[in-house]
C-alpha cells in the first residue's frame, strides 16, 4: 500500500517545493517577438524559430513538441490542451480545443469500488485514468491553418533533444526524485525516466522510444500518432494492461476549432477559452463582479482585498460544479454565467452579506431561474500574431503510464470528470451531471489561456499551470496589471490566493502577513507552496515584454535578439 500512499501526497503536493529565491520573475524585451515557457531550452527552441522567420504558429509548435521531451512532467505528446490566439493577416481570434476525451469504452461509474465509492487512485493512476490523448491533433490542424514552415522542421530540434538527450537541472532532478514512487511503478516508465536514480542532477536524459515516435509524426503527420504503428503499440499496451483506449478511438479523435469566450473589463477585451474549458467562463465571470467595486481604493492582497477576492472566487466556483462540461454533451448556460447583470448581483449580494460560509453559498443563486500536470506557453512575433496555450498531462507525469516502446508519458485527464457527485476530484472541485463520464466525453478543465486587448490590440497573453488555481492565477495577474498598475514583473511576483467554495478555505503563499485579519473575519487559511507558475507577455508600444513565473525555475522567457 505504500505505492497508494505516496502516490496520494504525490496529487496532492501538484507542486514541488519552490526554491527560496527573491523573486518569481524573469523578464526579456524585444520588439521582434518574444517566447516564454517553462523550460528554457524549450525557449530558445522558439526563440529560434522566430528568428529563422518562423511565425508564432511554428514557435508554439516546435515549443510544444520540444516541452515533450525537456518536460516531461507536463509537456506532452500523450496529453491535450488548448490554444488561444490572434491572427494579424485575419484579425481575428481563434481557439483550439485538443482535450483528451474519455474512450469509447467508459462509463459513468468506472472508478467506483465494489462498495460504491468513488476511488482516487483508479481515476489518477495507471492505464485507466487515461483519456485519449489530443495535443498531436491540436498541433497539426494549427499548422494546416495557419504554420508556415514546414511540420517536419518544426519536430526535429525535439527530435534532436530526445535522440541525444539533454542535461538535466537541479530542479528537475528533484523533481523525478520527488516523483520516484510514482515513477518506479511502471518499468517502462521507470527505465526511461529514474535510469540514474538517484544520481539524475547533471545526467543527460535520452528518450529513444521518444524520439522513434516523434519521426513517426515529423513523417506521417497525424497518421504517425492517430494510427499506423503508434496506435497500434498504444492500443496492444492498453489491453495488456486493462486500459480501454482501442484503435479506433485513437483513429476517432478530432481536435475542434471553437469560438472563443469574449468579455470586457474597465474597457479591455477578454479573449479565453470557452468550455470543455470553465477557465475562460469564470475569468470573465469574475471580472464582471469585480468591476462593481473600486479596487484601486484597495490596498494590494490587503485582507480586506483578499477577502473580497475569496467571496467572488467562491461564487465562481459553486456555479463550476454545477453547469460546467463539455458543450458536445451538455448546455452550458455561458452567456448568463458571463452577463454583466448576473455579476451586478452578485456583487450586491457580496456588499450587503460580505463575508458567507461557503455553505451559504449555491450554484446559480442569481441566475435568472426562468430561463480540473500542465504548462503554459506564451508566444508573440513580429508579424502580429499572439498565441497563449496551455497544455497538460494532468498530475506531474500524469498517470505514470509510458506506452511501452514509444516514449509517450500518457495523461490522468480522466480525473478531470466528476467520478462521483459531491465527491472531490485531485484538486477538490466537486461536480456532477454536467460533467460526468460518458463515451467521447471531454473532461472539465481549469485552463485559461487568455489574450488581452487594449483598443482592439493585443496587450497582454497570459496562463497558468495549477488545476483548480489556475483560474484566479491568471484573474490575478490581470487585476495587478489593470488595477494596481503593477509592472508585469510585480504582477507575477505578487503572492497569489485561492478560494474554490469546497474546501471553504483561502489558499494564500507563504509569507502573508496579514493572516490574522482574515481569521478575525472568519476565515480558514490554508498556506501553500508555490502552485502556479504564469508565462506572460505584455505588448507595450512596439516592444514585446515576455515575463516567465520562477515559482517553477527553469521558466524562461527571451526575446528575439536584434541584430
Ligand atoms: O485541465 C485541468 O484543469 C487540469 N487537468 C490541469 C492540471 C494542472 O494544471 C496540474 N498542474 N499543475
Amino acid at each position: 500500500m505504500k505505492i497508494i500512499n505516496n502516490l496520494f501526497l504525490a496529487l496532492v503536493l501538484i507542486s514541488i517545493p519552490s526554491q527560496s529565491i527573491a523573486s518569481y520573475a524573469q523578464s526579456d524585451i524585444s520588439s521582434d517577438g518574444v517566447v516564454a515557457t517553462q523550460h528554457y531550452l524549450a525557449t530558445e527552441i522558439g526563440e529560434n524559430i522566430l528568428t529563422q522567420g518562423g511565425n508564432a504558429y511554428d514557435a508554439a509548435i516546435a515549443v510544444g513538441f520540444a516541452l515533450a521531451v525537456v518536460l516531461p512532467r507536463a509537456g506532452n505528446i500523450g496529453g491535450g490542451g488548448f490554444m488561444v490566439i490572434y491572427d494579424e493577416d485575419s484579425n481575428d481570434t481563434y481557439a483550439i480545443d485538443y482535450r483528451e476525451k474519455a474512450p469509447a469504452a467508459s462509463f459513468r461509474d468506472m472508478y467506483l469500488d465494489e462498495n460504491g465509492e468513488f476511488d482516487i487512485l483508479k481515476s489518477t493512476f495507471g492505464y485507466n485514468a487515461i483519456g485519449v490523448p489530443g495535443t498531436v491533433h491540436g498541433f497539426w490542424s494549427v499548422h494546416q491553418r495557419f504554420g508556415s514552415l514546414p511540420w517536419a522542421d518544426l519536430i526535429q530540434p525535439a527530435i534532436i533533444l530526445a535522440e541525444r538527450g539533454f542535461v538535466m537541472s537541479d530542479y528537475m532532478a528533484q523533481t523525478l526524485n520527488n516523483y520516484s514512487e510514482k515513477m518506479s511503478y511502471y518499468d517502462e516508465t521507470r527505465n526511461i525516466f529514474l535510469r540514474n536514480y538517484p544520481n539524475l542532477k547533471d545526467s543527460r536524459l535520452i528518450q529513444n522510444d521518444l524520439a522513434k515516435t516523434l519521426k513517426r509524426i515529423q513523417k506521417d503527420g497525424l497518421n504517425g500518432f492517430y494510427s499506423g504503428e503508434t496506435a497500434s503499440l498504444i492500443a496492444a499496451d492498453m489491453k495488456e494492461n486493462g486500459g480501454l483506449i482501442t484503435e479506433q478511438d485513437l483513429l476517432d479523435y478530432r481536435s475542434v476549432w471553437r469560438d472563443p469566450i469574449k468579455g470586457t473589463y474597465r474597457g479591455k477585451t477578454i479573449v479565453t477559452m470557452p468550455p470543455p474549458s470553465s477557465g475562460g467562463i469564470h475569468l470573465i465571470q469574475m471580472l464582471n463582479i469585480l468591476e462593481n467595486f473600486e479596487l484601486d481604493t484597495y490596498e494590494h492582497n490587503s485582507y480586506q482585498y483578499v477577502s473580497l477576492l475569496s467571496e467572488t472566487m467562491k461564487y465562481a466556483y459553486a456555479d463550476r460544479s454545477e453547469y460546467l462540461g463539455d458543450p458536445d454533451f451538455f448546455e452550458v448556460p455561458i452567456s448568463k454565467i458571463t452577463s454583466k447583470e448576473y455579476a451586478k448581483k452578485i456583487s450586491a449580494s457580496i456588499k450587503e452579506l460580505g463575508v458567507l460560509p461557503s455553505s451559504k453559498i449555491n450554484p446559480g443563486m442569481y441566475i435568472n431561474p426562468e430561463s480540473n500536470e500542465t504548462t503554459h506557453f506564451s508566444i508573440a512575433d513580429k508579424f502580429g500574431n499572439v498565441i497563449s496555450n496551455t497544455y497538460t498531462i494532468n498530475s506531474a507525469f500524469g498517470s505514470g503510464v509510458t506506452i511501452k516502446g514509444t516514449g509517450i508519458l500518457m495523461n490522468n485527464e480522466m480525473d478531470d470528470f466528476s467520478g462521483q457527485p459531491g465527491v472531490p476530484n485531485q484538486f477538490g472541485l466537486l461536480g456532477g451531471i454536467a460533467n460526468e463520464i460518458e463515451p467521447a466525453k471531454r473532461p472539465l478543465s481549469s485552463m485559461t489561456p487568455t489574450i488581452v486587448f487594449d483598443n482592439d490590440e493585443p496587450f497582454l497573453a497570459i496562463g497558468s499551470p495549477g488545476g483548480s488555481r489556475i483560474i484566479t492565477a491568471v484573474l490575478q495577474i490581470i487585476l495587478n496589471v489593470i488595477d494596481f498598475e503593477q509592472s508585469l514583473e510585480e504582477a507575477t511576483d505578487s503572492k497569489r490566493v485561492h478560494h474554490q467554495w469546497y474546501p471553504d478555505d483561502i489558499d494564500i503563499e507563504e509569507t502573508y502577513n496579514q493572516i490574522n485579519e482574515l481569521i478575525d473575519l472568519g476565515y480558514k487559511i490554508d498556506i501553500i507552496d508555490t502552485a502556479t507558475c504564469t508565462q506572460s507577455i505584455m505588448i507595450d508600444d512596439g516592444e514585446f515584454i515576455g515575463v516567465s513565473d520562477l515559482r517553477r525555475p527553469d521558466s524562461l522567457a527571451l526575446g528575439v535578439k536584434n541584430d
